[in-house]
């Protein structure tokens, strides 16, 4: 990277001298001024962006380079070939005026200038100043209960996360009903890219009944949820439970006993068949 209090260096004596330039033409406006240009880009991680610098087709192109602050990112120069590095994720096209700068991530967010010139020295020296802001697209929000179905106490905890996005989001719920939940927040940023995983833990209670919960992370929201389904809303359970299971167990009881009387009733009677039949063999017998 070209340091800037190296002489040799090209690209940053030129940004020195272009400067001189600016300040230059400011003082001398009347016989022609730099031409200050502000452009706004947005860029996606991962994803590229199309920088745009002032280039006129209809002439020989004396100088473009694009620096941020005092780095110097990439640029061409008519009449020398600069040695400067350039970064390896741009690629100029002094015809469209364009650089291309590809594989985004968070840090190349910033202020960004591009000079342009004709050749022939011609004034002016056109500084365009760009603005590059990166963000990160978050996953879709990952929603999962865990309910307590022992009862009481009927509570579910949710959890709510989405990774790998940025500017840092906080995770919102969304309720159906009016309901005072309690959550807390993490949000945990990855050194290098960045990058923040966000996520959210609510306790909610089912005394409410039947509900249906999401949360959302910015403009994403995760599917729909119905919690605290009628099966666990109410304790004691239902009445209407326990006179089903009361009258089921009574009707297994009658049910069982039935068929035991019903058995011996069959069994006492197969006996005085036998008996029957006894009887019936000793009066063939006599
Ligand atoms: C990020 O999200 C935007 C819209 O929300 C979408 O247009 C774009 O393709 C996404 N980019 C990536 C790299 O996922
Ligand atoms: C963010 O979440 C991803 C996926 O679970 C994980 O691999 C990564 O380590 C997390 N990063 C941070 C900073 O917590
Ligand atoms: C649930 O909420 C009700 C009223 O809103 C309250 O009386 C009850 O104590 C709460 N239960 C739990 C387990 O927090």
């Amino acid at each position: 990277m070209a340091s800037p209090s190296n002489p040799q260096c090209f690209p940053s004596s030129l940004f020195r001298l272009s400067q001189l330039y600016i300040i230059m033409t400011g003082a001398i406006s009347v016989t022609g001024s730099a031409v200050l240009i502000q452009n706004q880009y947005r860029g996606v991680v991962g994803g590229n962006v199309t920088f745009y610098c002032p280039v006129d087709e209809n002439r020989t192109l004396g100088l473009m380079y694009i620096q941020r602050g005092n780095t110097y990112v990439n640029g061409y120069y008519i009449r020398e070939k600069t040695s400067a590095t350039v970064w390896s994720n741009t690629r100029i096209d002094t015809k469209k005026g364009t650089m291309h700068m590809s594989n985004l991530n968070v840090s190349h967010q910033g202020d960004y200038q591009c000079y342009t010139m004709n050749s022939g020295n011609d004034l002016p020296l056109v500084r365009t100043d760009m603005h590059l802001s990166v963000t990160g697209n978050y996953s879709e929000p990952a929603l999962t209960m865990d309910c307590c179905d022992e009862s009481p106490p009927l509570s579910c905890l949710l959890t709510c996360v989405a990774h790998g996005g940025y500017p840092q989001a906080e995770v919102k719920w969304n309720v159906s009903q009016t309901h005072t939940l309690k959550f807390m927040n993490n949000i945990t940023r990855d050194n290098v890219t960045k990058l923040v995983n966000t996520s959210s833990t609510a306790r909610l209670n089912c005394s409410n009944g039947e509900m249906f919960i999401s949360c959302s992370v910015g403009n994403l929201r995760s599917e729909l949820l119905s919690i605290c389904k009628p099966k666990y809303t109410s304790y004691p359970p239902w009445p209407h439970v326990i006179i089903i299971a009361v009258l089921a167990a009574g009707f297994t009881v009658v049910m069982v006993v039935t068929l035991l009387w019903w058995k011996s009733k069959k069994c006492k009677k197969g006996e005085h068949e036998d008996i029957n039949e006894d009887e019936e063999e000793g009066i063939s017998l006599n």
